[in-house]
């Protein structure tokens, strides 16, 4: 539900706006540390899902480690309070600059995504006078159950070592002297709510610990990245995802090791819920099937619609007090693009120029994905703790 008085702040504010409701991360975060901390398990936050220095002095304030995908991301990282010790690094295209960076900040971990990558990595910690930990990232060849363009454990993906070049790491391991493996690491995708999805990585993982065992190498710690879904549907009803089931998921079907550690990395289940698009009505345009409501976000401020066809649950917030109607609609924003369109076939009311529309669960790779496509300008920005009620 959003506040009578916040709805009157939007009226008159610069639209589109990104609003965040820090007392909901604050409950998300007391949830994940309730739910994790039942295991001992370590949560790093993935910066990219949301970077604002506000969020993330939060989440670091809360005591959770860090996911880095840059060199910019490890910095902003450190600026806002996560300890290098809880960093880890991935990524297929880490630079010699990145890799530098990192080794001079000793961060915990590089999360290793090819032979090659290992050996530069090698050579910089050499250079250096360093010892580079690293976990393997390992390609599991899972199917996620979600857009095909957030799946990242599947063979074909680009993302963790293919089993040849696994094979090529054991071989030549003694030879890297400045590498430490952690080790392994595992994402598979993004957006899953089936736990059975997880439960399937955790098969995997125990079969490939063991492979690594036989062949002699003995596996420290196990990271088993991000990517619990949230509830896109119904986001008030569900603000908060439900941690426990995803950890025992992990509890109940992972074999570790003894002092064995695991480590997580999400990012979506975090912030999603947080972050309110609000929009205001440009024009009602006449279309072929519907009519269309072209409203002042766009696709430069909200991409996953069209690059994911993602939904988001959308509401018109102005028309509460006119007669019930059912008039159907496509919500599109005004970038020359056919692709910048955030909903189709929706109901939202009487709907008029000038009204506000609320796009909800834009907390996680919402604000993160802008462009200056079109030469639009950035969306402004509200949280919820500047701002009285
Ligand atoms: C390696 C890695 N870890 C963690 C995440 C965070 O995933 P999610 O936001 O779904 O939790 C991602 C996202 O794509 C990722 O690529």
């Amino acid at each position: 539900m959003i506040p009578k008085k916040l709805i009157e702040h939007i009226k008159s504010a610069k639209t589109p706006l990104y609003f965040y409701n820090m007392q909901l991360l604050s409950q998300t975060l007391e949830q994940l540390k309730t739910a994790s901390s039942k295991y001992g398990y370590h949560i790093h936050y993935a910066l990219k899902a949301n970077f604002n220095s506000k969020i993330l002095k939060e989440i670091s304030r809360i005591g959770l480690g860090a996911d880095c995908v840059s060199g910019n991301e490890i910095e902003k990282a450190l600026e806002n309070g996560f300890p290098a010790e809880k960093i880890v690094f991935a990524g297929v295209g880490k630079t010699n600059d990145e890799i530098l960076l990192a080794l001079k900040n000793n961060i915990q971990a590089f999360n290793c995504e090819s032979y090659q990558e290992i050996i530069i990595i090698n050579d910089l910690a050499k250079k250096t006078g360093r010892k580079a930990k690293i976990y393997l990232r390992l390609n599991p060849d899972i199917i996620a159950d979600t857009h095909k363009n957030i799946t990242t454990g599947k063979a074909e993906n680009k993302f963790g070592l293919q089993p040849s070049e696994t094979e090529k790491f054991l071989q030549n391991r003694d030879n890297l002297k400045n590498i430490e493996v952690e080790g392994l690491h595992f994402h598979v995708g993004s957006q899953i709510s089936d736990m059975n999805v997880f439960k399937n990585l955790c098969f995997k993982v125990n079969k490939l610990q063991n492979d690594f065992y036989k062949k002699g190498l003995n596996i420290k710690n196990l990271n088993m990245g991000g990517g619990l879904g949230v509830d896109y549907l119904n986001p008030k009803e569900n603000a908060i995802p439900d941690f426990q089931k995803y950890f025992d998921t992990f509890h109940n079907h992972l074999n570790l090791k003894a002092n064995q550690q695991v480590h997580f990395e999400l990012g979506r289940s975090i912030v999603a819920q947080m972050g309110t698009l609000f929009s205001k009505v440009l024009y009602i345009k006449e279309g072929f099937q519907n009519p269309f409501v072209i409203i002042d976000a766009s696709m430069t401020d909200l991409l996953r619609p069209a690059l994911y066809e993602a939904f988001h649950k959308i509401e018109n917030l102005s028309n509460t007090n006119r007669p019930k109607i059912k008039s159907i609609y496509d919500v599109a924003g005004p970038v020359c693009e056919s692709s910048d369109v955030f909903a189709r076939n929706i109901s939202l009311g009487d709907t008029r120029r000038g009204d506000i529309i609320a796009i909800y669960s834009t907390g996680a790779y919402g604000q993160v994905m802008s462009s200056s496509y079109n030469l639009r300008p950035a969306a402004s920005t509200l949280y919820s703790d500047e701002y009285l009620f």
